[in-house]
C-alpha cells in the first residue's frame, strides 16, 4: 500500500502537529514530500520536516537547485495524494479562486491526484461565510475537506477549528491511501435528501433530511474510484464533483429515476428520506382559508415502496437501505432488512445527539443479512460514509471472490 504523499504545510499554528504527522507517515513506509508556504517556514524550520521525512523540503517555486524538471510539475505528477495540513483560510481562499502565486498553490493546480484539506484556524475565521463558501466551492470541484475538531483553540477561544490530533490525521491519510481506487469499477446508484409531496402549488409535506449522508456517500464512492449516479431530492448542497446528479422532487419521481438507472448499477444505496404517503389530491390552485372552515382534512395515499421494488428484482446487485428510527432501532432495522431483501442496513436513532437528520455527524450500526452487526462510533458524515463503503466493499468482495 505505501505510496507517495505530497504534504502541503501552511502558516497555521497547528503546524507543530503536522511535524508528528510527517514522521508518523514515514514510519509507515510512506514517501513524504513536503512543500511549505513562506508563512509556514516562519513557524517551523524546513529543516525539521527535512530531517523527519528524509527528503528535501520545497518552499520556493523559483528554485534553481532542482536538477532537471520543473519542481511544481514534477511534484504534482509524482504524488498519489496531496494533503494540505494545516490548510489556512488564506490558502483555502487562493485555491477556491484558482490562484497559483506560490509553489504549494501551483502544485495543487497542476496535480491530478486527489487533494485533501485539513482546515485549521480560529473558530470565527472558520465560521466566516467567505471561508465556508470557499470550502463549498472546493468541495464542488472534488477537493476532500476533513472537518476540524472542536475544543480549545490556540488563541484561547473554544469552538470548531482545531486540527485533529496528529495520530488521527496520520491514520486518516494512511486509510485514504489504502482506499484509493478500491471501489473501481463498481457502479453506484445512491439516493439522498428528502422528498416533497405537494398539497397545492405553494405547500408541501416533507422532512428535515439535509441530504448530507447521501452526498457524503456519493463523494466518497467517487473518490474511491466508483462510478456514481446520485438521485437527489431537494437539498441546499453543492453537487458533488464527478458524480452524475439527477434532481427529483417527489417520491414518485425518485422511484422513476431509480428504476431507470437500476440496470446500470452494481450497488444501490438508498439514503434518501422518502415520504411513505402523499396527499391523494394536489389542488391546482392555492388553498384559501376563506374556502374552508376551522379544520381541513387531507386524505393521504401510499407512495411506491422503492426499496421493496428494487429488493424484488435486485439480481446480483448489492442493496443497502437506511433505517432512521425513533424507537426499537435494531428490531425495526432487522425487520426492514428481511422484508425488503436488503444485503445491508444502516441504522441510526435520529433522537440521539449528533445523529440523524440535518447534522454534520452520525452514529450508525451496520447490520448485514448474515446477522452480523457492526457498531460504529460517532463521526463526521464523510467518515461514516467511508466506513459504510468499507462494509459494502467487504460484502462485495466476499461474494465475488
Ligand atoms: C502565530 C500565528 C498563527 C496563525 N495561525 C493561523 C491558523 O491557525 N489558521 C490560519 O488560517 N491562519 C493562521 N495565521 C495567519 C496566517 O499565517 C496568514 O494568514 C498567512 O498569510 C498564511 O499564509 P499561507 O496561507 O501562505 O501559509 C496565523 C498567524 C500567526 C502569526
Amino acid at each position: 500500500m505505501p505510496g507517495k504523499v505530497l504534504l502541503g504545510v501552511c502558516g497555521g499554528i497547528a503546524v507543530y502537529k503536522v511535524v508528528s504527522v510527517a514522521s508518523g507517515l514515514r514510519r509507515q513506509g510512506i514517501d513524504v514530500q513536503v512543500v511549505m508556504t513562506e508563512a509556514a517556514t516562519r513557524l517551523v524550520a524546513p529543516l525539521t520536516f527535512q530531517t523527519l521525512t528524509g527528503n528535501r523540503v520545497y518552499t520556493d517555486i523559483f528554485t534553481t537547485e532542482q536538477p532537471g524538471g520543473v519542481p511544481h510539475i514534477t511534484l504534482a505528477q509524482e504524488a498519489d495524494l496531496v494533503v494540505i495540513a494545516p490548510a489556512t483560510a488564506n490558502v483555502i481562499g487562493k485555491l477556491a479562486a484558482g490562484l497559483g502565486d506560490d509553489l504549494l498553490t501551483t502544485v495543487v493546480l497542476a496535480t491530478k491526484a486527489p487533494v485533501v484539506l485539513f482546515p485549521a484556524m480560529n473558530v470565527n475565521m472558520f465560521q466566516n461565510p467567505v471561508v465556508q463558501s470557499n470550502l463549498d466551492r472546493l468541495r464542488s470541484f472534488g477537493f476532500e475537506i476533513v472537518a476540524p475538531a472542536s475544543g480549545e483553540l490556540a488563541c484561547g477561544q473554544v469552538g470548531q477549528g482545531r486540527l485533529p490530533e496528529p495520530e488521527h490525521v496520520t491514520s486518516w491519510i494512511v486509510d485514504r491511501l489504502a482506499r484509493r481506487q478500491d471501489l473501481a469499477p463498481l457502479r453506484f446508484l445512491i439516493t439522498a435528501g428528502p422528498t416533497r409531496e405537494h398539497i397545492d402549488p405553494v405547500r408541501f409535506l416533507s422532512n428535515p433530511s439535509s441530504g448530507r449522508m447521501g452526498y457524503a456517500l456519493a463523494a466518497a464512492a467517487h473518490h474511491r474510484g466508483g462510478n456514481v449516479t446520485l438521485v437527489s431530492g431537494p437539498t441546499e448542497l453543492p453537487p458533488p464533483a464527478g458524480v452524475k446528479l439527477i434532481n427529483v422532487t417527489s417520491a414518485r419521481q425518485m422511484r422513476d429515476a431509480v428504476m431507470e438507472h437500476l440496470p446500470e448499477s452494481d450497488v444501490v444505496i438508498k439514503a434518501a428520506a422518502v415520504a411513505d404517503y402523499r396527499p391523494a389530491q394536489v389542488e391546482a390552485q392555492k388553498i384559501k382559508k376563506s374556502e374552508h372552515g376551522e379544520t381541513i382534512t387531507l386524505e393521504m395515499v401510499r407512495n411506491p415502496d422503492i426499496l421493496a421494488e428494487i429488493g424484488a428484482q435486485k439480481g446480483q446487485r448489492l442493496l443497502v437501505g437506511f433505517a432512521a428510527e425513533t424507537r426499537n432501532l435494531m428490531e425495526n432495522a432487522a425487520a426492514k432488512l428481511q422484508a425488503k431483501h436488503l444485503d445491508m442496513i444502516v441504522a441510526n436513532d435520529v433522537r440521539e445527539a449528533g445523529s440523524g437528520f440535518a447534522v454534520a455527524t452520525n452514529r450508525v450500526r451496520i447490520l448485514t443479512n448474515d446477522g452480523h452487526c457492526q457498531e460504529l462510533p460517532l463521526g463526521p458524515k464523510e467518515q461514516v460514509a467511508d466506513w459504510i463503503l468499507d462494509a459494502v466493499r467487504k460484502v462485495w468482495q466476499s461474494r465475488n471472490d
